[in-house]
């Protein structure tokens, strides 16, 4: 099965080489063709060019009048099993309290997991689909989805079952990301150390048996796990297979973008609070800091510092963290807006760091985030917009007509 898009006023983000991600002074380029055709066969994207060079016709051929084509977006951070929603502590918010002070009164990640013990599987199945069918709408097409709601072995083990069924039954390409290290569960409360021995004595191995996880995530930070307590996890996930992905740096200057890095993180997410220390560090891995522009938003945290660390010459990912109590949104157009007027990315900067990197960020570089020949057709059509610029500035726009993945429409 062929499918022809013809009259692309611009295909952004095409690759004639595959990178593994574009970092530095690179993140300012977004390489596109004027007046193009796309031609996908299956699932993958077969050729694209000028017009003057597209074939004569295909088995389905799609007439894109002048409207824009961008690779799907890769979200690298998501917690979209989660049962209800968290409104409440909206309100406690704006009346005040904190996001650390309404964990410690056993609200936040906590309250998320007795909601999440109190539902069935196939109810959490059913609340986290019309999410991922949410973020396809707003053109993402591959996302790292974590566990952490569950907090003991049986909960968690469902979460990423949850998961693993999301991938089989969605076209949304997913990862799944064990992070049983979320909060210290009620139970535990003042045996934070047993708590940690659980996850590496049983609930490691048992997500492991089931092959349930891709990555092993960490939330390193002020009031939650420490630095020693992380190394021993990410030590004990490596062993199961399982790279760490780990939130590091929202609360506190927590050193772990040092210890992810030590463990040869693929990302390490957040970022609210760098020094210079951790962009020189990051400058010498293979990691990719994985900033959250949505959670500064909705929690009046510091914005991440892009600036320096794309001047710093690193390879810069944007994502949503899409969950129900820092950042209940998953609209990756909106996290590029909010990273260009907070952050003062570039536009182009900002698409860089959606697509090529948020796919690095999720180990899915060869297969994602670019318009290049041989990479999934993971790709949405624009509506008729004027410019690439107008993505970010018209900050609550729907702009996606159309998004085919896996070479098929499905919206
Ligand atoms: O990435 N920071 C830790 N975890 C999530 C929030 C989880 C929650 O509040 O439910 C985050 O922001
Ligand atoms: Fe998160």
């Amino acid at each position: 099965m062929t499918t022809l898009i013809e009259n692309i006023g611009r295909l952004v983000q095409v690759e004639r080489e595959i990178r593994p991600f574009v970092a530095g002074d690179a993140m300012s380029i977004l390489p596109e063709i004027e007046n193009a055709y796309l031609l996908v066969e299956d699932d993958v994207i077969k050729a694209f060019g000028p017009m003057s060079e597209a074939p004569e016709t295909a088995d389905q051929v799609v007439d894109a009048e002048g409207r824009f084509v961008l690779p799907a977006f890769c979200d690298g951070h998501t917690h979209i099993v989660y049962a209800g929603s968290r409104e409440h502590e909206f309100i406690d918010k704006i009346n005040g309290l904190s996001y650390e002070e309404i964990a410690k009164r056993g609200g936040g990640i906590l309250n998320s997991a007795k909601r999440l013990h109190d539902t069935s599987e196939d109810g959490l199945y059913e609340q986290a689909l019309e999410r991922v069918y949410e973020m396809i709408g707003f053109g993402t097409g591959a996302a790292d989805i974590k566990s952490g709601y569950g907090l003991s072995t049986e909960d968690e083990l469902k979460m990423l079952r949850v998961i693993r069924r999301l991938k089989e039954t969605t076209p949304l390409t997913i990862r799944a990301n064990f992070l049983g290290a979320h909060a210290v569960p009620a139970a535990y409360k003042g045996r934070q150390g047993e708590y940690v021995d659980l996850i590496c004595n049983e609930m490691i191995p048992a997500v492991a048996e089931e092959g349930l996880a891709d990555f092993i995530d960490v939330f390193c930070d002020k009031g939650f796990f420490t630095v020693e307590e992380t190394a021993r996890m990410l030590e004990v996930g490596a062993k199961y297979g399982m790279r760490p992905k780990i939130h590091a740096n929202e609360l506190d200057v927590s050193g772990g973008v040092q210890v992810g890095v030590k463990y040869n993180a693929l990302s390490v997410d957040h970022l609210e609070r760098t020094t210079a220390v951790e962009i020189e560090c990051l400058r010498n891995s293979n990691t990719i800091p994985t900033i959250l522009p949505g959670t500064s938003f909705f929690l009046g945290l510091p914005y991440g510092n892009a600036k320096d660390m794309i001047a710093a010459g690193l390879p810069v990912a944007l994502a949503s963290d899409y969950n129900p109590g820092s950042t209940p949104s998953g609209n990756m157009k909106f996290v590029m807006s909010l990273a260009c007027i907070n952050m003062k990315l570039t536009p182009a900067q900002a698409i860089n760091a959606t697509t090529i990197n948020g796919a690095a960020a999720l180990g899915l570089a060869q297969s994602h985030g670019s318009i290049a020949v041989g990479k999934k057709a993971n790709l949405f059509i624009t509506k008729k917009i004027p410019s690439i610029d107008f993505i970010p500035y018209a900050y609550t726009t729907d702009i996606v007509e159309a998004v085919m993945l896996n070479g098929e429409f499905v919206i």
